[in-house]
């Protein structure tokens, strides 16, 4: 044996060293925690599939968004679920809409929160589609353009910092960029969706958002779950068209794509780990077959290392848990 050699594992044999090199660590500057906003008036229903997230209604916001902030949360992502459903998603747009009346509490309420809000009409159309819809059920993408331009000029007029579409129509970026700019809102962000996959671990979601398509699925707008180079390319047009963060959707099945992601461009690169992700862990958790700490901690540290700069992770309140709040 050669005296000189490596030897690897004189690295681990000290809790303290490990400290010292370990090359990716977590915080709550890391995360963002989405917020399901639902219609109505003392609402705080318990998602059946995600255990431990919440639909809650606008009076019961700021009390949940206090506790939040208190544990050391600093962004938020918004979803809405409106009372109202028509064929063209009006409520997404609506001035004074679900997501819109939340931002405005929120921004009001002088909490130090990021605002990151989603900008989609799935959660808004009577038929669960994330676009129009032709007479023959085919989802119009040009023609969904401005009103996903509007719902991001509504967002950002009552309070949201950073808009996220999520909407997967081509040029929606470029769209929203425009409008923005021209209302004024040039320092609005768009941290667009540019990797989001047609996954089946969006299944928990579409209960808590009541966005379950109505006829056929997502994948005329949404990417093949087999495709990484076509990532790149949503990346590139993204960028091209003015996005300021890019996201690849969703996190723990599409690590090399995140890796990829942020090997092909200079900008900040966010990972989304989804519902299903969230609620198979829980499950687990709950059943006793793996420790929650743990499990939470390595596949956080896992989307990390991967490259992602920031996690959109249900789990952000775990982790200021965990984690103290630093
Ligand atoms: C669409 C949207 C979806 C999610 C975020 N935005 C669902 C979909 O595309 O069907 C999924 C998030 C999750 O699963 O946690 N507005």
């Amino acid at each position: 044996m050669n005296s000189n050699a490596q030897r690897p594992r004189r690295l681990r044999a000290n809790p303290i060293l490990r400290d010292l090199v370990r090359e990716t660590t977590l915080s709550m500057n890391d995360f963002v925690y989405p917020l399901f906003v639902h219609y109505g008036t003392d609402l705080k229903r318990e998602i059946k599939s995600m255990p431990g997230q919440y639909q809650l209604s606008l009076d019961r916001l700021l009390p949940e968004a206090e506790a939040l902030a208190k544990l050391g949360v600093r962004a938020l992502l918004l979803f809405g679920i409106p009372e109202h459903k028509d064929e063209r998603g009006g409520g997404a747009y609506a001035k004074d809409g679900i997501v819109q009346q939340a931002l405005r509490l929120l921004k009001q309420s002088g909490l130090p929160f990021y605002l990151v809000s989603d900008v989609c009409l799935c959660e808004y159309t009577s038929h669960g589609h994330c676009g129009l819809l032709s007479p023959e059920g085919k989802i119009l993408n040009d023609p969904t353009l401005p009103l996903l331009t509007q719902a991001a000029v509504s967002h950002a007029e009552a309070g949201a910092d950073m808009v996220a579409p999520s909407d997967m129509m081509d040029f929606r970026v470029a769209a929203i960029r425009a409008g923005l700019d021209a209302a004024g809102y040039a320092d609005t962000q768009i941290m667009s969706y540019a990797a989001k996959y047609a996954s089946a671990f969006y299944g928990p979601f579409r209960d808590a958002a009541g966005s379950t398509p109505a006829f056929g699925d997502r994948r005329s707008h949404q990417m093949d779950p087999a495709n990484a180079r076509e990532a790149l390319r949503e990346m590139q047009l993204d960028l091209d068209e003015g996005a300021d963060i890019v996201m690849v959707k969703p996190a723990l099945a599409y690590l090399d794509i995140i890796r990829q992601v942020k090997d092909n461009c200079r900008v900040p690169v966010a990972a989304y780990a989804v519902s299903g992700e969230y609620s198979m862990i829980e499950a687990a958790a709950n059943l006793g077959w793996i420790s929650r700490e743990r499990v939470v901690y390595e596949q956080l540290t896992g989307i990390k290392r991967a490259g992602a700069d920031l996690i959109i992770t249900y789990h952000a309140p775990y982790m200021a848990q965990i984690l103290g709040g630093k």
